[in-house]
């Protein structure tokens, strides 16, 4: 039975900054388990991404290349069925990049509202790197270089996709051929997840990791911001800003149970305390098996490389033979 004509190709990538966190599990990893049963998936471990931010410090990247690839298995990824590949190590990623750039205008990159808003964050000002203005444009050449035409990411990524689509239209103009691909997002069901303290920027300590001891968990939950009005048992407190239920929505199996929850506590009657058990019952719940199975891959580093590397050879060819397809179209190809 041969259903290739209507699979779709994916691809996803994650900046490899740190080891991935729930935030990632729900916004895309939890997609890509499924997913890799009825698709062609392609899984970029984005360290030339990573790089945009922390071009000085490259070891803030090239620590986390096995922790990120244990973060995939343990979490179902299987790599039978999707291909893990590394951003760096495919050189077509980087040309395609630089034919596009010329088809982006620098007031297009300033409009896109993520980087817009990273920017901010990061209080770049004067100092953002040009490489980090232009990762969308990089994120294009990702998407593109595999045919995809499904992207499962979080929301904050839709500006991103709509930069490729973009791109896609402009190149298949130019060179008069439907040579490369539309693509559209598909987001989590939760949309983005709060940090800890409520902030939605996880680059400070505020996320909790999918490789989080038991203990370091509880910590995590007890530690979660929620409603400050709500001080006694017997107020009503606020469901919205509230990280406890913020993370009950997103992992919660239950739903009936967690909108009881939420009219207990908006009514009165539902301490803080008694939330955080049942969520941290939940996590420890979810997370148990992944925290095993991670430990038991870290410890064979050989078979994480012998992953990343078979991957990495098979997106080689596929990106190598689009950006041909590219230059060729372009008449760059001269030999
Ligand atoms: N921008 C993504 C992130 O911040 C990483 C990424 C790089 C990506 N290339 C991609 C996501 C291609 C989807 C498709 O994690």
């Amino acid at each position: 039975m041969s259903v290739h004509h209507t699979q779709s190709v994916i691809l996803t990538g994650d900046r490899i900054t740190g080891p991935l966190h729930l935030g990632h599990y729900t916004g895309s990893l939890q997609q890509r388990v499924t997913l890799q049963h009825s698709a062609v998936q392609y899984i970029l471990m984005a360290d030339m991404q990573g790089l945009t931010d922390n071009g000085a410090q490259p070891e803030k990247v090239n620590r986390y290349f096995y922790d990120v690839a244990a973060d995939y298995l343990a979490a179902g990824i299987d790599p039978a069925r999707s291909v893990i590949c590394l951003q760096s190590a495919l050189p077509a990623l980087a040309e395609l990049t630089l034919l596009y750039l010329n088809l982006v205008t620098v007031s297009r990159l300033e409009r896109n509202p993520t980087v817009k808003q990273e920017i901010i964050q990061k209080q770049f000002s004067r100092t953002l790197p040009a490489g980090f203005l232009i990762y969308p444009v990089s994120q294009a050449a990702d998407i593109t270089a595999f045919k995809a035409d499904l992207v499962p990411v979080g929301e904050d990524q839709l500006p991103m996709i709509e930069q490729t689509n973009e791109i896609v239209s402009k190149i298949n103009n130019i060179t008069g051929q439907k040579l490369l691909v539309h693509c559209r997002a598909e987001v989590g069901k939760t949309g983005r997840l709060p940090g800890i303290d409520g902030k939605m920027s996880k680059s400070l300590g505020n996320a909790i990791n999918l490789s989080v001891s038991a203990d370091e968990l509880t910590r995590a939950v007890n530690a979660m911001f929620t409603d400050p009005q709500h001080l006694r048992v017997s107020d009503p407190g606020r469901i919205e800003g509230n990280v406890v239920f913020a993370y009950l929505d997103a992992f919660h199996p239950d739903t009936a149970r967690v909108a009881e929850m939420k009219a207990r506590y908006q009514a009165g009657g539902l301490g803080d305390r008694e939330c955080k058990t049942v969520l941290n019952e939940c996590l420890q719940t979810l997370l148990a098996p992944i925290r095993e199975e991670r430990a038991r891959l870290m410890a064979d580093k050989p078979y994480l490389l012998s992953v990343i590397r078979s991957g990495t050879e098979k997106a080689r060819e596929i990106t190598q033979q689009t950006l041909d397809q590219v230059k060729r179209g372009m008449g760059l190809q001269l030999f």
